[in-house]
């Protein structure tokens, strides 16, 4: 009889672990999709994106039913594509419309995908329901425009699996460290517990500290609270396996020890698999203080994004060592790891189900 499985990565989403179809990812910035055609390939389906006469955005399988050209390197006309092959065009809906060499239309085109902008970003569906529920795109801490700035990032590609992007993500202890020269996180964060609980499908963590001042070079450098106590709490959100949500919120404390709303920043993150071992990587920062600092914006911005870029070099390097160092190794794990643990356990019940 097989022994019992111990606790170990098998049980865990490693960069083997299948891809996942049936969720909304995030295929592109709004700003990515424009009058010109455009290819990105989203779980080893290349895709060609652009918007029809009105604005929507449009995404079609892109390759060519006939001799497989590929559309994105075609003519965009006014209805649709038309191959620049043998000249077969696609209306918006992928379906055949013209064939220059003969009367009638193949009934068989290239497949539509369904879309849907939000904000900043264009969703598309990658599963197999034709009729996929909305809903299920996971709510954005875009909160209230008016009372919020949001400083969207770059486009961002990734040299390593969906799932070290997803684990970086669920990780707060490297912050000090990995961003070191960024975000210029204090020693001291890493000595706070991570707080973390799991449902069934999400894991939410954070850990506080209740000397902000430590933070202070992650914050508008007008921020002050003068005596007052302040707690500050940093976490995050495992949403889905295309979403994480991560906050930095300073929570003022009155005098009769109440906590007052929150000021600080809300992370989007988008992690959309290219293929089994790349993807793609998409962020916005919202916050609720210094809003019409525009200048704060662009500083903002550039060192979310410097950060961010930090995190890609680093998962590159994982993926590679992945690769290409292949005798028998069992990674350790410490205390901070639980919440990517917990992810990388649901990702693997969701692949194997
Ligand atoms: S390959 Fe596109 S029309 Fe022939
Ligand atoms: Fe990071």
């Amino acid at each position: 009889m097989a022994e019992p499985k111990p606790y170990s990565a098998i049980e865990l989403a490693d960069i083997h672990t299948p891809l996942l179809y049936n969720y909304w990812y995030v295929a592109a910035l709004g700003s990515e999709i424009t009058r010109d055609l455009k290819e990105r390939t989203i779980l080893n389906c290349s895709l060609v994106m652009y918007r029809d006469e009105d604005g929507n955005p449009v995404i079609l399988q892109n390759r060519c039913a006939h001799r497989s050209f590929p559309l994105d390197k075609s003519n965009l006309e006014e209805g649709g594509i038309r191959c620049r092959y043998h000249g077969i065009k696609y209306n918006h809906n992928g379906e055949i419309t013209d064939v220059p060499c003969q009367d009638s239309c193949p009934r068989t085109g290239i497949k539509k995908y369904i879309t849907k902008e939000i904000g900043p970003v264009v969703w598309v569906w990658m599963g197999e329901d034709e009729n996929p529920d909305i809903d299920e795109i996971p709510e954005l801490p875009v909160h209230d425009m008016n009372k919020w700035t949001h400083v969207v990032g770059n486009y961002n590609h990734l040299k390593g699996s969906y799932i070290l992007m997803q684990e970086n993500l669920c990780d707060l202890s490297h912050l000090p460290f990995l961003h070191a020269d960024t975000f210029k996180f204090p020693r001291e964060y890493t000595a706070a517990p991570i707080k973390v609980e799991r449902d069934e499908y999400r894991v939410t963590f954070y850990r506080e500290m209740h000397d902000w001042s430590l933070l202070k070079p992650f914050f508008h450098p007008g921020l002050d609270f003068g005596n007052q106590k302040v707690i500050y709490r940093s976490g995050g959100e495992f949403v889905t396996p295309a979403t994480n949500k991560g906050y930095g919120l300073l929570y003022p404390v009155d005098e009769n020890g109440s906590e007052q709303a929150p000021i600080g920043h809300y992370v989007s993150h988008y992690v959309t698999p290219e293929s089994d071992n790349t993807c793609h990587y998409f962020w916005y920062v919202a916050r609720n203080y210094a809003l019409d600092d525009e200048e704060y914006s662009k500083k903002q911005g550039d060192m979310v994004q410097r950060g961010f870029e930090e995190d890609l070099v680093a998962i590159n390097l994982l993926q590679d060592m992945l690769e290409k160092d292949q005798h028998d190794y069992k990674e350790i794990g410490i205390k901070a790891d639980k919440p990517g643990v917990m992810m990388r356990k649901i990702i693997k019940g969701l692949a194997d189900s």
